[in-house]
């Protein structure tokens, strides 16, 4: 059944969950200042059901364009530099775009593309590396790319096959890979360190390690384990997280559930209170509802831990601009100080609380995770290319006579206006528009999309650039970081793609899980 293709089918997924819906012409979408708009393009959508099909159609056209340019030109290596037509290995020169492409190429369904990558992955050797290696990188983007395409491919729900032989690489070189990377976890605590060296087994000499680059691990090395049967990976990384669960001192928790940034290897203490859900601590809150949507009946206390973060997060890091109180932000903080400030990475926030609210059914999550949506919906709309910046803020003190129209007009300023082509603005449209069935979130997305390729599109594919708020988006940074083949490709597509078994759904059971890559899991765990 097409979720979106009539209001009332989202009423009946609504109920299944428990759920209000918000009815045509009620306040329920009242902070998004548009519920007549959303309402009045239910309606046009149901007039126009090609418009779906020929969205999704040319976000594929756009991945197809930047695969070609890629592997043309780069294939073994991590990344197209596109102005130059150069590659550049900053992921341990092993194929970064190609292993973080696999599950797009899955879910759009091109064979010619999965061929390609699925011949590439046998070949990779995962034992060595030059370079350093980033262990949360390359968790989230290599073991889960292998992981998402392994369960895509033999559940069988795909128009689109591998051979048998490279099915089974998938899993056999994703326990390669975390077999050298294991080392990582050999510390007096169990938490790892996040840079590493594979040829001489050593350590970057790191005393301290982050909160999202140790929360972010689970999630992959949990699912490792449960694929074959070998608990070893998900014990390390659970190891690694109950520190985090259990937070010491708890002067380093100064909100219920909202911690620290920076824990100490050699005893797992916090080490300081500075944190929200900025880069850094981001995937840390995101995978604690994660891994309960991953198995109910496991990981019942990370859902606990969400919700003591959720509650906390509503009720002291709600922020709303002096010039816009119609907003939403997230500030941060340090101990109990707040901070006015946010980033594009912290915009997956609205999705996160919409999945959280949808599995738990919990309206107020989801009210929340509109607003919030609604602010980032903010960042994109206000700029002149229509794409929103690194950073930005709201802090009144930072107002000056350069930012102060600015400002009054859009209720934040732009403190860093690079854009990397990031998702999470698209990735949070996406759990709205999967949730609420408003295809209003749709336009957004499309909107976005179109800007993303009006504005970053060069040569061969698709670069950062360096001002979201001038003319052609300023200049060119040479940069295609591999995530907009995992991330800003796939949740695009998605977005308007029909309904399938991986696909985010409000019934409260969900099928798969999004890795913070965007790379869908396979739930292990009963419905909840
Ligand atoms: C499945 O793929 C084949 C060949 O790639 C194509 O001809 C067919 O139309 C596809 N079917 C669906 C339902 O997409
Ligand atoms: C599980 O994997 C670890 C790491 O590769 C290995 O040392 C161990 O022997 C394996 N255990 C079993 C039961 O296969
Ligand atoms: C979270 O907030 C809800 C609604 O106010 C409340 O029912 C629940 O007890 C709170 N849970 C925690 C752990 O704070
Ligand atoms: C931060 O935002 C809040 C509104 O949420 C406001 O009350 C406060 O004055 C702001 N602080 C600064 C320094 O801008
Ligand atoms: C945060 O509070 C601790 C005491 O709990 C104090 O030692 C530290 O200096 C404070 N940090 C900042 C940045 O104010
Ligand atoms: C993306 O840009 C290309 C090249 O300008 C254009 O042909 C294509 O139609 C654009 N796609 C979208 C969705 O705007």
């Amino acid at each position: 059944m097409r979720l979106a293709s009539l209001y009332v089918a989202a009423t009946v997924l609504y109920h299944a969950c428990g759920l209000a819906l918000p009815q045509p012409g009620s306040t329920k979408f009242g902070y998004l200042a548009s519920g007549d708009r959303g309402i009045r393009a239910l309606q046009n959508r149901a007039a126009n059901p090609t418009l779906e099909q020929e969205r999704a159609n040319a976000v594929k056209d756009a991945f197809t364009f930047a695969w070609n340019g890629y592997f043309s030109n780069c294939k073994g290596q991590d990344e197209l530099e596109p102005v130059s037509n150069t590659c550049l290995n900053p992921r341990n020169n092993w194929g970064a775009s190609a292993v973080d492409a696999l599950s797009t190429a899955l879910v759009m369904e091109i064979q010619d593309i999965v061929t390609d990558i699925l011949d590439y992955i046998p070949t990779i050797d995962f034992t060595t590396s030059t370079t350093s290696v980033s262990l949360f990188e390359t968790t989230i983007r290599y073991l889960a790319g292998m992981l998402s395409g392994y369960s895509l491919l033999s559940e069988g729900i795909l128009n689109v096959t591998g051979s048998v032989a490279n099915i089974k690489a998938l899993l056999t070189q994703s326990q390669s890979l975390a077999d050298s990377l294991s080392f990582a976890f050999d510390s007096p605590t169990g938490i790892p360190s996040n840079s590493i060296y594979l040829n001489s087994r050593s350590t970057g000499g790191e005393s301290v390690n982050s909160l999202a680059t140790i929360g972010t691990l689970v999630l992959e090395w949990q699912h490792l384990s449960d694929l074959t049967g070998n608990g070893t990976y998900g014990a390390l990384a659970q190891k690694a997280e109950s520190y985090l669960l259990n937070p010491e001192p708890t002067y380093n928790e100064p909100f219920p559930g909202l911690v620290g940034s920076t824990i100490s290897i050699s005893n797992g203490a916090f080490l300081d209170a500075t944190g929200g859900w900025n880069g850094g601590d981001d995937s840390f809150y995101e995978y604690l509802i994660k891994m309960y949507v991953y198995d109910s009946s496991r990981f019942g206390i990370y859902r606990d831990r969400w919700i003591l973060a959720a509650n906390s997060t509503m009720k002291y890091l709600t922020s709303n601009p002096s010039s816009r109180p119609d907003l939403t932000f997230l500030a941060s903080y340090v101990n109990t100080t707040f901070v006015n400030a946010s980033q594009h990475l912290t915009c997956f926030d609205g999705g996160n609380f919409l999945l959280g609210g949808s599995v738990l059914k919990r309206q107020d999550y989801i009210d929340f995770g509109l607003a919030l949506v609604n602010g980032c919906h903010d960042t994109y709309t206000s700029t002149l290319t229509r794409i929103g910046p690194e950073a930005f803020s709201w802090d009144t003190t930072g107002v000056d006579a350069s930012n102060q129209a600015f400002y009054n007009a859009n209720g934040f300023y732009i403190t860093n206006a690079f854009y990397d082509l990031r998702p999470e603005v698209i990735e949070s449209y996406y759990y709205a528009y999967r949730i609420t069935g408003n295809t209003m979130y749709q336009d957004w997305a499309w909107d976005a999309f179109v800007a993303i390729n009006a504005t970053t599109r060069v040569n061969n594919g698709f670069s950062a650039i360096s001002d979201v708020n001038a003319a052609h988006g300023g200049s060119f940074d040479n940069v295609q970081e591999s995530f907009l083949f995992a991330e800003v490709m796939k949740y695009s597509y998605l977005i308007h793609a029909p309904d399938a078994p991986f696909q985010v759904n409000n019934d409260c059971e969900n099928q798969w899980v999004f890795n913070t890559e965007a790379h869908p899991l396979k739930v292990v765990g009963p419905p909840i």
